[in-house]
């Protein structure tokens, strides 16, 4: 069973080939994992510009495809004139109308190459950003127009708890999903989600805990903007705590930010008040040089990560959890992954983190939620609507 994925909520035009192994468990091989990041275009504007970044999807995803096909071994050239038939051609426009450049493109990758051998695509439905979101899926539609081949919308979100869940075994070069004890509790830290859920069972997600604002991510980045640094934030205000820490900085006490919400009896979180902490920090400081900029990060980033921690040692003692799955572009910090690592060890619990490589947004995660949707008999949809906001409950 060959599955392909694609993966379009933000700012990473995504494809991966993915090869079902034997055995009961969701074990698979990868043939071809492309990631095209936009984060070059967007940096001028400080942040993911969302029409930009739809038309970008749009300009890039069939040629990745194809690429993605060749690495995979599944491209084979026509070798004879072949056109699209008219049924197919009128079904392409309807679905297309409002991405042309993209239905040109796919119509010359239909003419051109057979059927590839792909047995099932999944596609990210949401949450993202909505325009974004629509390519993905109406290029998921458009090989499913003419290929024939079942579509399963896929939900962001457990995409990135999946990642948290996987090994990979060098040595037959397969990707195998663990099966941690439930109930379990996952910890979810991106550009868009700060989210504590319980999860009964693999499959059914309980949100036990939310930011009321900003996400833990988009706080890096605001911060970051704040020191003047460049987008994406996160691994700047790491780098540069990092440094602090390795020269054993000390924070002034006027520089010491709150830790907003941490004795709240819930499990909420707030991190937009600790962006504006910085922003009255920055603006009270005559000289932002290099040595403020690095206290700042190094004090913003125990913020969060306190913060973090904390809440997600009451969801665990709330859950009677004996796992923490940690997923999202965050989960890539190197302090968070310490601190993490060392409440695991205190409370004696099981903690499953992704590899940084595959903590941002990638297709592979959402390849592994197709082959376990399709593992545990889902269905595939003919109609898919991106939802932008789709929560991880409803999915
Ligand atoms: O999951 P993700 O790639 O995209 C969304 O689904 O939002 O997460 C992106 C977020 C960005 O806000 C980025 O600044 C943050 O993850 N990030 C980090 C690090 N690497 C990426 N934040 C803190 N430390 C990092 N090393
Ligand atoms: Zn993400």
């Amino acid at each position: 069973m060959i599955l392909l994925s694609i993966e379009t909520s933000c700012d990473e035009t995504s494809i991966c080939i993915v090869k079902r192994a034997r055995g009961k468990n969701v074990r698979f091989e990868v043939l071809s994992h492309k990631i095209l990041s936009q984060v070059d275009l967007h940096r001028q504007y400080g942040g993911v510009f969302p029409s930009l970044a739809k038309r970008e999807h749009a300009r890039t995803i069939t040629q990745l495809i194809a690429e993605a096909l060749d690495e995979a071994d599944l491209l084979v050239e026509r070798s004879y004139e072949y056109h699209l038939s008219m049924s197919h051609k009128n079904k392409l426009e309807k679905l297309l109308h409002r991405e042309p450049d993209m239905r040109s493109a796919l119509t010359i990758l239909f003419e051109g190459i057979q059927k590839p051998s792909i047995d099932a695509i999944a596609v990210t439905k949401g949450p993202g950003l909505e325009p974004a979101l629509w390519v993905g899926i109406n290029c998921a539609l458009a090989l499913k127009t003419v290929w024939d081949i079942p579509v399963y919308p896929i939900n962001h979100m457990e995409g990135h708890i999946m990642t948290g869940l996987l090994n990979f075994n060098k040595e037959d070069n397969i990707y195998e999903l663990s099966t941690p004890e439930f109930p379990a509790t996952a910890l979810l830290v991106s550009g868009g989600h700060t989210e504590l859920v319980k999860i009964p069972k693999l499959g059914s997600y309980k949100i036990i805990g939310n930011t009321r604002d900003d996400a833990v991510g988009e706080a890096f980045d605001k911060v970051a903007r704040l020191l003047g640094l460049p987008y994406p934030g996160g691994p700047e205000i790491s780098n540069l705590a990092n440094k602090a820490r390795t020269e054993r900085l000390i924070v002034d006490e006027h520089l010491v930010l709150p830790r907003p919400m941490i004795h709240s009896k819930d499990l909420n979180m707030s991190f937009s008040g600790l962006k504006t902490s910085v922003l009255v920090k920055v603006k009270a400081q005559k000289n932002v040089d290099e040595k403020f900029k690095k206290k700042i990060a190094v004090e913003f980033e125990n913020s969060v990560t306190d913060v973090l921690t904390a809440k997600t040692k009451q969801a665990i003692y709330e859950t009677g959890s004996q796992t923490l799955i940690v997923g999202g572009g965050v989960s890539a910090n190197d302090h968070l992954r310490t601190k993490l690592k060392e409440l695991a060890n205190t409370d004696d619990f099981d903690l499953f983190i992704p590899d940084k490589k595959l903590a941002g947004d990638n297709a592979l995660m959402i390849a592994c939620v197709g082959l376990f949707q399709i593992a545990n008999d889902k269905k595939p949809k003919d109609k898919i609507i991106a939802n932008g906001s789709w929560s991880i409950e409803e999915s």
